[in-house]
This record gives C-alpha cells, sequence and structure tokens, in this order.
C-alpha cells in the first residue's frame, strides 16, 4: 500500500515498507527502509540535528539540512557527499519536491530498457527545477522489493549534458558491512565483505558490460547479521551495461547509497522536450539474516524480472556439445551424442559454437549465418529432424553481438563495427563488437537470428557475448539499449523459446539480461567444486531457477581435479542440470549412475529449481538445501578429506519440529578403480593397481555408496542428523560414505505425518 499524509510517503506491506517526507525546503527526507512501520512513525525516525556541525554551508535558511538523511541531492549547495546528479556546466542541487502521483501496477518505461513487471504500486513523485528541468523519482512496491528510478525531463529551450545521473540515492543511519561479488573469467562471484568506512567503497564496471569483474548487486549488512537473523538489504540494477555504486558513510553517521550507470566518459545530449530514463534499482531488506534477504530477492527474480511465460515454469536437461566437440563436429558425431543424451535422459540437445559460415575456429566465421554443409549437410532443419525422430528438442548457439574480422560480414561493412576512439584495433577472442546503435546492425541481428531459430525449430537459444566493449559513456549505453531492442523483437514474438544468455559464462550475469533470458550460463568454470562456490555466491543474489549448471569431464580441463562423478550431479542439481562432455567416453557405471541422476533430478525438478533455498550451517563441511512444503533436500559437500573424521551431521531448516519427517540418502554409484589395488581386499583375484581388472571394475562393477534412511521428528532432524560414518580405512561397506576427496551427499527429507 502506498500512503501519504502530513507531506509523509509511505510505502509498506507485510515484508518491508520505506518512507520519506517533504521537508519544508522541498528536499527528500529519508526516514525508514526496512521491518513494517506506520506512517505515525515518521517523527520517530527523523534525525534530530540540534544546533548542527560548525562548517555546514547551504542556502540561506536551510544550511542543515544538507547534512539529512536524504532521497536525492546534488553537489553545489552545501551537500558534499556523492551526488546523483551531474551536468555539464550546470547546478545539480536545486531539485525541489513540486508533486506527486499514484498508479495501481508499475509504470511503463519509455525506451527499451527492461524492468520488473507483475502486481506492484507505483509512487512519482515529481521534482522541479530552477532551470526548468524536472526529475520524477518512481518508487515501485512489489511483494519483496522496492524497486527505484529516476527520469529527467528537459523543459527548458537549451539542450543540457547530463554527466551523471543515478538511478537512485538514499541515505540511511547506522553502521553497515558490505558484500561485493567480484571476479574475472571462470572465477566469477569471489566475495569481499568489508566495514563502509568514510571514503566509500565504489563497485562499478566500465567493460561495457556488467561484467564478471563487479557484479552489479551487493549487499549491506549490520555487522553480526549471519545466514538466519540480522538485517541485511540487497540492491541490484535492472541494467546490464556499464554500472556503478557507492556506498560511504558520513562522520555523521549516515550512509549514503548511489547506483545507476557508470558516469565514466558520459556525456548525454538531452535536447529540449526530451527525457532520459535511467534503469531500474532493485532493493529488498530483512532481518532474518542473508538468507532471509536472499529469498526475499529470489521471490522478486522469479515472479517479476524473468518473461512471464517462464515463471515457474520447469527447465529442460540439456545436454550441450561444446566442452566435448568445441569445433570439430559432424551431424553423425552429433547423432551419436545425441542418442547417448536421450538415453540418459536428457530432453534438449544444443548445437553450440561452430555450426555456421567457416567458424572452425574462434579466429573466422562470427557474423555469418550460413549454416556450414561440410559439418550439417542437411542443414538445422535436417538436424532437428532427426533430433526430434530421437525424442530430443533442439537448441541452438548465437553470438550475434560479436564479428571476427575474418567474416563475410565484417568483409561486407566494416564500419558496423566498434572500433576504439584510439583507432587502435582492440581485439577480444578474435573479434570486434557490433555497433547495436545502429539501425541497419539490429535489424541484420534480428533477421539473420529470426531465420535460423524459425527454419530449425529451435527451442531453446543460447545467446553469447565473448569480449568486453571499447566504447564507454552514451555510446556503451546505446549499445545496450540496442541489445534490449534486438532481444525484445526476436524473443518477444516468440515467447515460448527459452533464452539462455551467456558471456564467457558469468560476465553478464544480470537482472536486465534476466528480464529475456530467464537463464544465465553461470561460468565456463564447470570444475564442480570450482561451481560449488560460484553458484553458492551467486545464490545471495539470484536464484536457482537462473543458474545453468552443466556436469563436465574429469579430470577437469581447467583444474585437472578429478571430482566423483557423483559429486559433479550433485553439485550441478543445485541449479539448471546439463551434461556437456563426450557422451562416447562413458562406461556403463557412469551411464547407470547418470540414469539415477536424471531420474532423481527429474523428480524433484520443480523443488531444485524453485524452491526455497538455504546456506546451511555445516561444521565439517560445506551445506545447502532446498524446500517445498513437502521436500526437503540436502546437499553435504567436502573438499578434502583427513583420515580419523569425526562424526558429522547435517542442519536441515524450516522443518516443522512436531512433525515425523523420513530421510534418504540419494543412491549414488562410486567408481570402483579409484580404489586401485585396495580392490584386491573385495575381489576374489589378485589385481595390480591400474591393470586390467581394475580399469574393467571400475566400468562394470556397481559400488553403492552411503545408503542411510530413518525417521525422525523435526526437532531432532534440525538439532543435528547423525550421519553414516565415513571411510577410514575399515573396507568396503554400502552404508559408508567411501568417496575420498570431492565426495558428497544428497540426503531426501520426506513428511511422514
Ligand atoms: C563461451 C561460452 O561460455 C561457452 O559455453 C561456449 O559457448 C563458447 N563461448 C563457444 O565459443
Amino acid at each position: 500500500m502506498i500512503l501519504s499524509e502530513n507531506n509523509v510517503f509511505l510505502l509498506e506491506n507485510e515484508n518491508l515498507s520505506y518512507m520519506f517526507r517533504v521537508t519544508e525546503h522541498g528536499n527528500l527526507e529519508h526516514l525508514h527502509f526496512g521491518a513494517p512501520v506506520q506512517l505515525g512513525d515518521a517523527d520517530a525516525f527523523s534525525v534530530k540535528y540540534g544546533t548542527g556541525w560548525g562548517s555546514n554551508s547551504g542556502p540561506e535558511g536551510e544550511e542543515f539540512p544538507m547534512y539529512l538523511p536524504l532521497e536525492w541531492s546534488g553537489l553545489g549547495a552545501g551537500d558534499y557527499r556523492e551526488s546523483p546528479t551531474e551536468f555539464a556546466g550546470e547546478d545539480p542541487a536545486g531539485f525541489k519536491f513540486s508533486h506527486y502521483k499514484t498508479y495501481d501496477g508499475i509504470v511503463p518505461m519509455s525506451c527499451s530498457l527492461p524492468q520488473a513487471k507483475g502486481e506492484a504500486e507505483t509512487l512519482e513523485i515529481v521534482l522541479g527545477y530552477i532551470g526548468g528541468m524536472s526529475l520524477h523519482l518512481f518508487y515501485t512496491l512489489f511483494e519483496t522489493a522496492i524497486t527505484r528510478r529516476a527520469v529527467l525531463y528537459n523543459n527548458t529551450d537549451r539542450p543540457v549534458t547530463v554527466t551523471k545521473l543515478m538511478s537512485y540515492m538514499l541515505d540511511i543511519q547506522g553502521e553497515y558491512e558490505i558484500t561485493t561479488f567480484n571476479g574475472s573469467w571462470i572465477a566469477e562471484m569471489r566475495p569481499y565483505r568489508a566495514q563502509v568506512g568514510l571514503s566509500g567503497i565504489v563497485n562499478e564496471s566500465t567493460t561495457g558490460f556488467s561484467s564478471a569483474m563487479h557484479n552489479p548487486g551487493f549487499m549491506l549488512n549490520q555487522p553480526g547479521a549471519n545466514e538466519t537473523s540480522g538485517e541485511v538489504m540487497g540492491f541490484n540494477l535492472v541494467y546490464s551495461g556499464n554500472h556503478y555504486a557507492r556506498i560511504q558513510k558520513s562522520h555523521e553517521g549516515l550512509t549514503r547509497i548511489v547506483q545507476g550507470i557508470s558516469p565514466v566518459d558520459f556525456e548525454w545530449e538531452l535536447n529540449p522536450t526530451e527525457s532520459f530514463e535511467t534503469p531500474e534499482g532493485v532493493m529488498v531488506y530483512s532481518d532474518k539474516g542473508f538468507g532471509g534477504m536472499s529469498r526475499a530477492m529470489h521471490k522478486f527474480i522469479n515472479e517479476h524480472i524473468v518473461p512471464k511465460t517462464w515463471q515457474y515454469k520447469d527447465r529442460p536437461i540439456l545436454y550441450n556439445d561444446w566442452e566435448g566437440c568445441m569445433f570439430n563436429f559432424n551431424e553423425s558425431k552429433l547423432l551419436s551424442l545425441a542418442k547417448k543424451a536421450k538415453k540418459l535422459g536428457c530432453e534438449l540437445f544444443v548445437l553450440d559454437d561452430g555450426w555456421f559460415g567457416e567458424r572452425n575456429s574462434d579466429k573466422a566465421g562470427l557474423g555469418d549465418y550460413d549454416v556450414n554443409k561440410k559439418k550439417l549437410p542437411n542443414g538445422l532443419s535436417g538436424l532437428q529432424r532427426k533430433l526430434s525422430d530421437l525424442g530430443l528438442s533442439f537448441g541452438l548457439w548465437f553470438e550475434p553481438e560479436g564479428v571476427n574480422p575474418d567474416s563475410n560480414l565484417y568483409r561486407a561493412h566494416p564500419d558496423w563495427a566498434l572500433h576504439a576512439n584510439s583507432g587502435v584495433t582492440v581485439l577480444g577472442r578474435n573479434e570486434l563488437l557490433l555497433d547495436l546503435s545502429k539501425k541497419e546492425v539490429r535489424d541484420y541481428i534480428v533477421e539473420n537470428v529470426s531465420r535460423c531459430i524459425d527454419d530449425g525449430k529451435v527451442s531453446y537459444v543460447k545467446w553469447d557475448m565473448n569480449r568486453h566493449s571499447t566504447a564507454l559513456g552514451a555510446t556503451a549505453h546505446k549499445c545496450v539499449l540496442g541489445l534490449y531492442e534486438v532481444l525484445d523483437r526476436i524473443f518477444g514474438e516468440r515467447p515460448e523459446i527459452l533464452l539462455e544468455s551467456c558471456s564467457s559464462g558469468g560476465n553478464r550475469f544480470d537482472l536486465g539480461m534476466l528480464c529475456f533470458s530467464p537463464q544465465v550460463w553461470s561460468s565456463d568454470n564447470t570444475d564442480a567444486i570450482e561451481r560449488y562456490h560460484i553458484q553458492y555466491n551467486l545464490s545471495y543474489l539470484y536464484p536457482l531457477s537462473t543458474m545453468g549448471a552443466h556436469v563436465s569431464a574429469a579430470p577437469h580441463s581447467q583444474t585437472l581435479r578429478d571430482t566423483p562423478l557423483t559429486t559433479r550431479g550433485n553439485i550441478s542439481f543445485f541449479g539448471l542440470l546439463g551434461y556437456e562432455f563426450d557422451l562416447d567416453d562413458l562406461s556403463s557405471v557412469e551411464t547407470e549412475e547418470i540414469m539415477n541422476q536424471i531420474e532423481f533430478y527429474k523428480e524433484h525438478r520443480h523443488v531444485f529449481q524453485f524452491g526455497e533455498f538455504r546456506r546451511l550451517r555445516a561444521p565439517e563441511g560445506m551445506s545447502i538445501q532446498v524446500s517445498d512444503n513437502r521436500t526437503t533436500i540436502v546437499g553435504l559437500f567436502h573438499e578434502l578429506v583427513h583420515a580419523a573424521p569425526g562424526y558429522e551431521r547435517i542442519f536441515p531448516e524450516g522443518l516443522e519440529a512436531r512433525k515425523t519427517y523420513s530421510v534418504e540418502s540419494r543412491k549414488q554409484l562410486l567408481n570402483a578403480s579409484k580404489f586401485g589395488g585396495l580392490l584386491k581386499f573385495i575381489l576374489p583375484v589378485k589385481v595390480k593397481p591400474d591393470g586390467i581388472v581394475v580399469r574393467t571394475a571400475g566400468k562394470k562393477y556397481r559400488m553403492w555408496d552411503a545408503t542411510q534412511a530413518c525417521s525422525a521428528s523435526g526437532a531432532a532432524l534440525m538439532s543435528g542428523l547423525s550421519l553414516n560414518a565415513r571411510f577410514m580405512g575399515t573396507g568396503y561397506d554400502p552404508q559408508m560414505r567411501m568417496q575420498g576427496d570431492f565426495s558428497s551427499n544428497i540426503y531426501l527429507i520426506k513428511e511422514e505425518s
């Protein structure tokens, strides 16, 4: 509900509330963002500045308000904190309250920026500016989030150059720690936590895209908050381009948060009568710790960000040929893989890079769309028909924003590519980016991608993009707007197509892309153990339904780690399961293990993809949980094991104390060959550690691992379920946890009464 009385505005529902008021000088004083409160609480929240600080300055008569917690501000009139607005040659201060409006629902944007949708209420606050500009601040209240954005109108008779316009600003009281998520290719989402200090912290991308270097999402927590208690706020931006956030504490004890498009090199010419829209910022709040904040964010994304057709809709289990084949495939190899994928239980076959033009490596062909007839003599439609005969749907990879200089497209239109201002050719993965601010470029992409999709009756598209941009400022923003237009034109007309976006993995994992593609390829790092951490850290801000997570080969191509197949599967369950290696290399035991994995995942797919997610305490390992009202699934993962391990427990959460539950471990198979010469203790024959008997046993001998079943009350389980013992040199026992390093188990907990 949106309430207003005596110049106080309150957006509130049963989960959160947001309150501010108009001061006597027309400034917006921020009062509260947090737990539900009432309109009458305004005075309780307002800061009491008494005689103020001696060094203050400001417009005559309103010196002190410049120390207020504010909803908007600007340099040049006594507020020296981070300014949300800057104009070339104009004073950014001076926006004062004019009037407001409320709306049922969202207020649609007038540019191609995506925005949150669905049930909501909106408050529009209009600020007037002495020179004739007006700034419209939109606040939209959703069930578990508030979104904010600013729109600037040039009502003057002269052009105005905007050099900075944030989506939102607010000043909150108190001490906070901040967590940002930083990294690189195959090293996405590494958390960095710090105290918010007086000089502040900046979270920014200048790569042209949201980037794996600094994800736009971040969290603020009260010191001492943990997974289940304490106040935590999550912030994000519905935007895929250069972003900027600064979080800065003031001497007076206020923390200013601004977030929006990066101002680096930004100059936007706003002519009379034109407006400039900023991307939407998202804020969630929980007093139930990081876990509560994550679940609020997950619900918001699942219900208001991803495309409507895919909200809570089960995602297919896919096979992708990339890590198995790279550029080296033909139709018969693909069909051999497809037959095996089908036997395993996969539902979708994805043909990745290399199917068009002279694309036999990443050096050529990007930008062209003619099918490579040497690899696919029957074209996309021929391949699709054969896949359909096998009972598989067809998915296809594209990288429409890039172009290789060695391509027919570049030879015909070198001017369609973006070049660095310096004139130097800056290549990334041997490619340039196309200038999506140009209409002819956007039309070319829409026509060609649409034709291929329709021709191949494609039901899934992987939309890749594999380099950073050379564009900065307004050009970079125009390219992002161009990308959104292209995505809307192609997929708006084809809502039934499942779009997975990708950018060398998670280089563009953001809410902007998620408005078009309900899922994102989390990382090119498919090493299961590394992936566990990437998925775990993504889970702070994004739901499991958005994370493409595939089982790949071991030893792994990036780490050489030999992770057991069971663990590779168990980690991918906590995301969108897929398989991505050469299936022609599978043994019969591995085939059976994967069939078991897929059967288990299918049975619990909805809870894995859309259930409530929790990061659990796990004194001896790492543990996560998904649950709906009938089923709870706990995963327990280990890295290096130690000899003589102690007792171990798992700590499920959210069960009902008095109810009785059955607990069962997922049946999983061990690879017998990993025991090498130790097999002699359980086999009736003499064996050499690397001999034929051991190798054959690995391929054919079924060794069950860690079978455990019991029933107990919710209270008992939540205080710690004691697990079967680990292997300690004591021989084979199918009830023991036998896997050694990088082991894992999944426990299925079901309500009995
Ligand atoms: C980068 C992606 O992240 C990979 O999954 C794969 O699609 C390659 N590009 C193909 O070039």
